[in-house]
């Protein structure tokens, strides 16, 4: 306890450090609360690179997005999975993995990608039309609702749907509702067990979670039908391995369903959110996405099911913009590198850092998406902000300089999302059917939700209170 107590002290090299008043627990409780103003603040003090002292941990923030390409590239001296393999089990209770069944894992990761994105896609799409005719598309009359539990529901059931499979006797599962639930549940305590809190300090957390392992127990996953490639290849995989359990293998399907939604369900909110809150940005969005299905000889009605392809949603860059704006206003991951040994890093053709093994190294990249020398009134939402000359921004500025990266809600380099491009896709999806099939409208006198910080650091922050808002089917036009 002694020497976790006794702060450490510079060395040669190193980048300033800054130790909490409160030894082992660091800055961690200043950070918690509020980790971009933190950041912000010790770059004004301390410069661009600086090392904190945060729960136990040595955490080196390099603030400069110039100086990214320098650590993303960094493969080797700087591994990412050294601190999955350990976070990512006691999250959500299965064994660690061994290194050769981790590179199938890896691999599995690929159906997630490139041609298999086709069959994902059309899955997702049959299944929002399925939830959105069941539970909502049955009336002509304005209803009101919470916008964060209508789009998580939809698409947790749809997400769901697409990659677990449903049930082999019928379209949807009876207990998605319960489900939901217990995940929310596990969900509110994420950010405590992801800091390595004990689950059993966690009240009822343990028993939910048995809970919702048990729900992917292999026995009952094989019941199901229409199962994606992705979650059938990890079936197969955990099948090989004589020596795991079933409830191991029912906490890594669980794990990908948290990875599955965890963001997707706050990311969606927002985009929605910002789209009804800005009706001109809708009214364009929603003329684009008539014109994209007009050009292809599709004149929309609400009595049909649409049909949005791949390649029509890639033709959507307003849609494209929009979700990455508020990706922008809402996202807060840390990019987590871990130090294998120790070695001087270099960052850019003049400065380099002396680094400690066992210390992080991490990128902050919200800091970056709210820097107003790169995103001018950076707290706006600018619909078509990612828009230039008719097709995707990508040159973005900072001291004069072009950014290599700019947008960063899907982490970098190894540590990449390899659901990125089914995520834009399926948010895209919801988005279309519901400015295609709806007209929407806040109530009034609600406030811009603010952004609750409780997973800084981890991902998509959720809003701090749910915003109501109305809906009814549109009338079709003339
Ligand atoms: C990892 C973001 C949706 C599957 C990650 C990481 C981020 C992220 C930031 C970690 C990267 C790092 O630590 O550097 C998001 C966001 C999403 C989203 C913002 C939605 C808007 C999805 C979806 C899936 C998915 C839909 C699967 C269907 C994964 C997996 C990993 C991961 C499997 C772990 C990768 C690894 O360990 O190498 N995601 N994600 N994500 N995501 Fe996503």
């Amino acid at each position: 306890l002694l020497l976790l107590l006794r702060s450490r002290k510079r060395r040669d090299g190193e980048p300033p450090l800054i130790n909490g008043w409160i030894p082992f627990i660091g800055k961690a409780l200043h950070f918690g609360k509020d980790a971009h103003k933190f950041l912000e603040e010790y770059k004004k003090k301390y410069g661009d690179v600086f090392t904190v002292h945060i729960a136990g941990k040595y955490m080196t923030f390099i603030m400069d997005p110039h100086l990214y390409p320098s650590i993303i590239r960094q493969g080797r001296q700087l591994d990412f999975h050294e601190f999955t393999g350990k976070v990512a089990p006691l999250t959500f209770g299965y064994k660690p993995v061994q290194s050769d069944l981790w590179e199938k894992i890896r691999r599995s990761f690929q159906l997630l990608q490139g041609d298999n994105l086709q069959p994902l896609t059309g899955s997702m799409m049959s299944n929002l039309i399925l939830v959105f005719r069941q539970d909502h598309l049955d009336h002509g009359l304005w209803r009101s609702s919470s916008m964060y539990d209508f789009c998580s529901s939809v698409m947790f059931e749809a997400t769901f749907l697409t990659i677990y499979g449903r049930p082999a006797a019928a379209l949807r599962h009876s207990d998605m509702e319960a489900l939901r639930e217990d995940f929310n549940k596990f969900d509110n305590m994420f950010p405590l067990l992801i800091a390595q809190v004990p689950i059993w300090l966690l009240g009822q957390t343990s028993a939910i979670r048995k809970k919702l392992i048990h729900y992917f127990l292999p026995e009952r996953l094989s019941r199901f039908s229409n199962t994606s490639e992705f979650i059938k290849t990890r079936v197969g995989l955990f099948e090989q391995e004589s020596s795991m359990k079933d409830v191991d293998k029912g906490a890594h399907h669980f794990a990908m369903l948290w990875a599955s939604v965890g963001n997707t369900l706050p990311a969606t909110f927002w985009a929605m959110y910002f789209l009804v809150s800005h009706p001109e940005a809708l009214q364009t969005v929603r003329r684009e996405i008539l014109d994209v299905l007009r050009d292809d000889g599709v004149e929309f009605s609400t009595d049909s099911d649409v049909k949005l392809s791949k390649e029509q949603l890639d033709k959507l860059i307003y849609l494209e913009s929009s979700i990455n704006e508020s990706l922008r206003l809402s996202s807060a991951s840390t990019n987590i590198r871990v130090v294998q040994e120790d070695f001087s890093l270099r960052l850019d053709a003049s400065r380099a850092i002396s680094v400690r093994k066992g210390d992080i190294i991490a990128l902050y990249p919200q800091s970056m998406h709210l820097d107003p020398e790169i995103y001018e009134d950076p707290q706006t939402f600018q619909f078509d902000r990612f828009v230039q000359d008719g097709a995707e921004k990508t040159d973005f500025y900072k001291d004069g300089q072009k950014l290599r990266y700019y947008l960063m809600p899907f982490g970098s380099g190894s540590s990449m999302c390899p659901g990125r491009y089914f995520a834009v896709n399926e948010i895209k999806q919801f988005l279309s059917l519901l400015l295609l099939y709806f007209e929407l409208e806040l109530e009034e006198g609600q406030p811009r939700p603010a952004l609750d910080p409780s997973r800084a650091g981890l991902g998509i922050l959720l809003p701090s209170t749910d915003i109501r808002f109305r809906y009814r089917l549109r009338a079709n036009e003339a």
